[in-house]
């Protein structure tokens, strides 16, 4: 493995709805995930993120796989249900504590607490008043923000606003198989604009805390057009606009771009200009590239997804491209010059179908190999000048995977869900070496 700049950031990252449990404890209110999670048919294994990795009761034994794997820094993301029960009004301060814990045993260990306000579980309540479609919505982003930087602000080493706002708009809003489960198509726009209008809003209250440096973590996945004709170039190019461009370009200052759905009667003005409040670190999540191709006629979409072929695979059946990252890194550069701020890889991980051996050791070779290859693809592209400074592996520990339910394990540690025993598995002792390295 070739060197690191000192001071570059080895980090893992989890999300509240899918580790912590406790759902009703401490004055938590319901999110979008309860709902959803509870209705029938909508988790392949009908689990619920009720328990989860039971990490609201077990931080302190995490905290210490943190500290044993030696990583700088933790991203978690704080629940906004429990910091506001019903998404509005005064801070619930029993919510707040939990975080409060958890910051201050991350920082005892010398772990740089890197906090997600948002990652998917919105307050029922806002979801009933219309969710990321109400434009109101963001307003009550930007409150909550300010309640928790008021609590956290100066121990907090980075702020990332919205995890994948492209994610949570096209499978919550767009074909329904996240929560909220609303199949709007390409109506789902408002979602794409009030997110981000949320993040706009929430950086400057952040600032107004002192609550920075500050970030957003947005999924990119590099388009690999199949076949040849205008056609499926177009195609090609109408999905890169929506997954690759809709969520950065407005944010770097370049307004939004010709992407398919796009509404400007949702835009008001002004909105631009909060959107491309300056931020500190663009977080990038990747995970596979897409293959695209011209629709067929009569399509409801301008391009149509393909499996791509001649890629080992996980067990998510997800491409296994580690030049994909190497790719998109080099993209954003190109795309984005100088506007580019610095990058963290804030998610970069795979699923395989890990079990304990006889001796209750758990063997994960294809995820060191995934890791490896990864690591190494970014390297060559900080190598090739683009400013990475910080890997976060998902995950730290296997959890609740949406609408996968408990089926598909991410973690450098295993858990088994009916005792909550936690096995770091071989990636885990390898991911340390590297990071002490
Ligand atoms: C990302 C999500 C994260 C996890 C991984 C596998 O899209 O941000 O919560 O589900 O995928």
């Amino acid at each position: 493995m070739p060197d690191f700049p000192a001071g570059f950031r080895w980090g893992v990252s989890t999300s509240a709805y899918q580790i912590e449990g406790a759902t009703t404890v401490d004055g938590r209110g319901p999110s979008i995930w309860d709902t959803f999670a509870h209705e029938a048919g909508r988790i392949v294994d009908g689990s619920t993120g009720d328990q989860a990795c039971d990490h609201y009761h077990r931080h302190a034994e995490d905290t210490a796989l943190l500290a044993g794997l030696g990583v700088s820094a933790y991203r978690f993301s704080i629940a906004w249900p429990r910091v506001q029960p019903t998404g509005t009004g005064p801070a619930n301060a029993a919510g707040l504590d939990f975080y409060d814990r958890l910051v201050d045993g991350l920082l005892a260990a010398g772990i740089d607490p890197v906090a997600t306000l948002f990652h998917w579980d919105l307050p029922q309540p806002l979801e009933d008043a219309g969710g990321w479609l109400q434009r109101d919505t963001a307003a009550r982003f930007a409150e909550y923000a300010d309640l928790t930087a008021t609590r956290l602000g100066d121990r907090v080493k980075l702020w990332i606003t919205l995890n994948e706002p492209f994610i949570h708009m096209t499978l919550g809003y767009g074909i329904g198989t996240h929560a909220p489960g609303r199949m709007l198509l390409f109506d789902a726009f408002p979602a794409a604009h009030h997110q981000l209008l949320g993040h706009g809003l929430a950086v400057a209250a952040l600032r107004a805390r002192t609550a920075s440096p500050v970030a957003i973590a947005n999924n990119y996945s590099p388009v690999r057009q199949v076949g040849d004709t205008d056609a499926d170039r177009a195609a090609a190019q109408a999905y890169d606009a929506l997954h690759n461009r809709l969520f950065t370009d407005p944010l770097l200052g370049r307004g939004y771009p010709d992407a398919p759905g796009l509404d400007p009667a949702v835009i008001r003005d002004g909105d631009l200009d909060v959107l491309a409040a300056p931020i500190d670190v663009l977080g990038v999540n990747y995970y596979n590239p897409t293959g695209v191709r011209a629709p067929e006629e009569g399509s409801p979409l301008p391009f149509e997804m393909v499996p791509l072929d001649g890629y080992p695979r996980t067990a998510f059946d997800w491409p296994v491209a580690p030049d994909g990252l190497r790719e998109l890194l080099r993209q954003l550069h190109h795309r984005y010059g100088d506007a580019l701020p610095p990058v963290q890889v804030t998610e970069s991980g795979c699923a395989y179908d890990d079990a304990p051996d006889a001796q209750g050791r758990v063997d994960d070779p294809e995820r060191i190999a995934y890791l490896d290859g990864h690591v190494r693809a970014m390297r060559e592209a900080m190598a090739e000048g683009v400013p990475v400074t910080g890997y976060f592996v998902w995950s730290l520990l296997d959890n609740w995977e949406w609408a996968e339910g408990f089926t598909k394990r991410f973690g450098l540690v295993h858990v088994d869900y009916p005792t909550q025993r936690r096995t770091p598995k071989s990636s885990y002792a390898w991911f340390r070496d590297l990071v002490r390295r």
